[in-house]
């Protein structure tokens, strides 16, 4: 079976954003030029239609991820020759004329975020037996057709993957046929190429971003950060971008590197911070005043964040984006700082947290020291006209511990593949008005300091010791795999895969609280496309 190779992937990940930077910054209007290419490099195979769409690729809305996965499969598998700009030009133009409107993108944004250990939300357990068990259900949810076109996608995967249909959870029902009758149908409807929401969204023209922008972020493991970026419009949608970043632990980032905005509201930015290079996943808001998403490695792509940009500047909304740190004890005074845009006026902490002190302010910045007591509870934060409601959360004792991710996966490596680590955070909880914990009324707090172990998780984890082979943690909560391959050093040399379970001990008030999470550590991913 062909699959795609690993250096080309590689150039795949960051494909969309550094040949479609070279592409829009072509003269040639980005429009014009993606017709031009469809008739050059696609029509050979892809018939104009009488109403003037080309066969397949009109029929089909997708993301850009989406449409450059679907131009790799063209090179790989039908030996289409594009050159690397003629691909980013196309990707942007189909991605701004057949894209995917801001709703019907937003549950599924974590696949494009590149999230690890997701359970998806499927439609119905059918649907995810059919269509999720080789990849993730988002991969189809973030694609529009109408149901005849869906069934020729079956088609292209019978076609494509015959034994589909002798695997597992294919040969306990009667698969071609599912995926060739009610499976379309049913897409057909959850999915169709016509939309109120794309129509009114195509409509609209794309927001110029270009200025300044204030950052928050956090980077599991080392913290929270914020700091200022700077956008500069080139034309067509792509940007500039330099980054000055600041760490609460007081370590800093600086940086700078290329976007496209793509379909209006899909930022896809590369970013070189503080040496290191960086993907950045973003939604733009309806706006144009907001933009958030994940930030992430280029590899490995299991380190990052979430990110928040807001615009700053002049006639900036104002508004209180985060507190440092988030969390303050009753009868605890703390030194908070506020972060936002157009932080002017009087400042209130919310009901029963007193301002003892301004120790400095500007538009941006407000440092105070401060004093809780009263209840428990999230306060929402103001300063003049800038609002961040449930911004600071007040505590009275932290009763749990968890640890976030409760359940994901890291990959073994080395050699052709680098190994795929897994990053903790210790996550301190109030019980909530039930007063027992582990349930949905549990008030978060937030992340604490924790000291990390690494256990074998059930009997068969045990009997094998895999917290013995599988890998190590380090005291930030970052686990690191072990090697690939056979380990002649374990019972059937077995290799180094393992079913942990990873311990934050929390030390609250001399105590020590434990939480745990579940991490299946697995071998290496072969074929890792955009959109997994
Ligand atoms: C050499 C012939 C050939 C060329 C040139 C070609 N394609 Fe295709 N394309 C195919 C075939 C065959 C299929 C159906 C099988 C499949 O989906 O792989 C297909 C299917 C498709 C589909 C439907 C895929 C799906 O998800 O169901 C799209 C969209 C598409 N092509 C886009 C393109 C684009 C864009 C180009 C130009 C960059 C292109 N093709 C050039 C042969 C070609
Ligand atoms: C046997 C494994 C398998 C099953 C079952 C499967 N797929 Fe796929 N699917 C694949 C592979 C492999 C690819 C191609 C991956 C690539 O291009 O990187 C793919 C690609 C896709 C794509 C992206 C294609 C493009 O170019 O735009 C979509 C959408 C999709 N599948 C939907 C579905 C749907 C809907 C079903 C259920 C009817 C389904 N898949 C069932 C293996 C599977």
């Amino acid at each position: 079976m062909p699959r795609f190779n690993r250096p080309l992937l590689r150039a795949l990940s960051v494909f969309v954003l550094s040949s479609g930077m070279a592409a829009v910054a072509a003269p040639a209007g980005a429009q014009q030029s993606g017709e031009v290419i469809l008739d050059a490099r696609c029509s050979s195979c892809h018939d104009r239609l009488a109403d003037g769409r080309i066969s397949r690729i009109g029929e089909i809305r997708k993301t850009p991820e989406g449409w450059d996965m679907n131009i790799a499969r063209m090179i790989i598998m039908h030996g289409v020759e594009i050159t690397s700009e003629e691909r980013g030009a196309l990707v942007k133009h189909l991605s701004d004329t057949q894209g995917l409107a801001p709703s019907e993108t937003r549950d599924w944004r974590y696949i494009l975020e590149r999230r690890s250990g997701v359970f998806e939300d499927i439609p119905d357990e059918d649907l995810g037996v059919m269509c999720a068990r080789c990849h993730s259900y988002a991969r189809t949810a973030l694609q529009r057709r109408d149901e005849a076109e869906w069934v020729k996608h079956a088609h292209f995967h019978q076609g494509q993957w015959p034994t589909t249909e002798y695997q597992a959870l294919g040969r306990d029902r009667n698969w071609w046929e599912l995926a060739s009758t009610q499976v379309p149908k049913r897409l057909g409807e959850l999915y169709p190429l016509q939309s109120e929401a794309w129509d009114n969204w195509k409509a609209r023209a794309a927001p110029d971003l270009s200025g300044s922008w204030r950052v928050i972020g956090n980077r599991p493991g080392k913290g929270a950060f914020q700091g200022v970026a700077v956008l500069a419009g080139k034309g067509n949608d792509a940007y500039g971008v330099k980054m000055f970043l600041f760490y609460a632990d007081g370590s800093k980032a600086n940086g700078e590197g290329e976007a496209i905005l793509y379909t209006g509201y899909e930022w896809r930015a590369s970013v070189t911070l503080d040496g290191e290079d960086t993907l950045q996943v973003m939604a733009v808001s309806a706006g144009g005043g907001e933009m958030s998403g994940r930030w992430f490695l280029e590899d490995p792509d299991s380190i990052g964040g979430d990110i928040v940009l807001a615009r700053a500047g002049k006639g900036a909304a104002a508004r209180i984006m985060a507190v440092f740190p988030p969390h303050i004890r009753i009868g605890e005074t703390a030194t908070l700082t506020l972060h936002g845009v157009g932080l002017g006026g009087d400042i209130d902490l919310g009901s029963d947290v007193s301002v003892d002190r301004i120790v400095s302010r500007s538009s941006d910045i407000i440092v105070v020291e401060a004093t809780a007591s009263g209840s428990p509870g999230a306060r929402t934060v103001v300063a003049g006209a800038a609002q961040g409601p449930d911004a600071l959360m007040v505590y009275d004792k932290v009763d749990s511990i968890r640890v976030e991710p409760a359940y994901t996966i890291a990959r073994v490596g080395g050699g052709a593949i680098a190994p795929v680590p897994a990053q903790f955070e210790a996550v301190a909880f109030m019980d909530g008005p039930d007063g027992v914990p582990g349930n949905d009324d549990d008030v978060r707090i937030g992340v604490m300091p924790a000291q990390w172990t690494v256990g074998n998780h059930g009997d068969f984890a045990a009997a094998l010791d895999d917290a013995k082979f599988a890998g190590a943690i380090t005291q930030t909560g970052l686990f690191e795999p072990a090697v690939a391959g056979p380990n002649p050093a374990r019972p059937f040399s077995t290799n180094n895969a393992g079913d942990l379970a990873i311990t934050a001990s929390v030390d609250v008030g001399g105590q020590s609280l434990q939480g745990t999470a579940q991490l299946i550590v697995t071998v290496q991913r072969w074929n890792d496309p955009p959109i997994r």
